[in-house]
């Protein structure tokens, strides 16, 4: 037998790479490992044309790891199909949450590893998702930078981060928000420099969700804290990736942030994400015990 090459097409930036000619629904175990290999090198990796059912998603993602959850709609689609654009709506809320920069789950006990987002509906603008790499923008800090935050930690909220962007959901009955991810832990601590645990290099873990570094004052922390942000989110770093439907992306949760991107909320966009679940011996976060 032939042995198989990925096509692998590197965007434009210090990540990510578009592979081409390859139906993700039918990997045999040896395209899956160069697949695997080629996630960890490029973090992020693009499939047009897969046009996935939400089954054959989770399919997809499983072979990477287990799943925090199944596919689940990023949609300014309603359950009865009306398209909600007003700011009061808990979706639109959701989704303009979002466009802060962030890794997913770091809120949760357990960051996540990783994600698949496939495309179905798409407005004309793309409705793009941003992506920024933290192991790049590590190694771009001056060792000042670098020796300053080695040994700090803050702690990550959703709370935290959809309060200050006045984006908190309609509270239920009992004061609380039913959406995922406001949970009643304590809010998870993170350093903010953290060892990928496949590639043993040093990653930024920073973003929206990020707050409250012990040790300083609250004002110096949100004022690092935004710095290392607006520091870490520049070209070449980034990658906007403007969506085609049937598109499918995977990428690697403990080495980019991401963002979703202003679209004209008129229009329907819909999005499905599966999560991969991190692995708790290296995902967890420090002030939580595993389960
Ligand atoms: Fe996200």
């Amino acid at each position: 037998m032939v042995k198989r090459t990925l096509d692998l097409q590197p965007l434009d930036a210090t990540f990510g790479a578009v592979v081409r000619d390859l139906d993700v629904r039918a990997l045999d175990d040896e395209t899956f490992d160069q697949l695997h290999a080629a996630w960890i090198d490029h973090a992020l990796l693009i499939f047009p044309g897969q046009h996935l059912s939400q089954l054959e998603q989770d399919e997809f993602a499983r072979r990477f790891g287990d799943l925090e959850f199944t596919a689940a709609a990023i949609s300014n689609i309603g359950k009865s199909g009306r398209v909600h654009h007003d700011q009061a709506s808990d979706l639109v809320k959701s989704l303009r949450g979002n466009e802060g920069w962030h890794h997913d789950s770091t809120y949760m006990p357990v960051q996540a590893k990783g994600a698949v987002v496939s495309a179905e509906i798409i407005p004309a603008s793309g409705a793009p998702t941003g992506f920024a790499d933290m192991t790049a923008a590590y190694e771009a800090l001056d060792e000042d930078t670098k020796s300053m935050i080695q040994g700090l930690s803050a702690y990550h909220s959703l709370y935290y981060s959809q309060g200050r962007a006045g984006y908190l959901p309609t509270a239920n009955a009992d004061g609380g928000y039913d959406m995922y991810g406001y949970h009643d832990e304590e809010p998870s601590l993170r350093p903010l420099v953290k060892i990928h645990p496949v590639t043993g290099r040093p990653n930024l873990c920073i973003g929206r969700h990020a707050y409250g570094i012990p040790g300083m004052d609250p004002e110096a922390s949100e004022a690092l804290l935004d710095s290392l942000n607006e520091q870490a989110c520049q070209p070449p770093r980034i990658y906007h990736h403007h969506w085609v439907e049937g598109d499918a992306v995977l990428w690697d949760n403990r080495r980019l942030m991401h963002q979703g991107y202003p679209f004209d909320m008129t229009q329907p966009r819909r999005i499905w994400h599966t999560r991969i679940a991190g692995d708790p011996t290296t995902e967890l976060a420090a002030n939580h015990a595993s389960s």
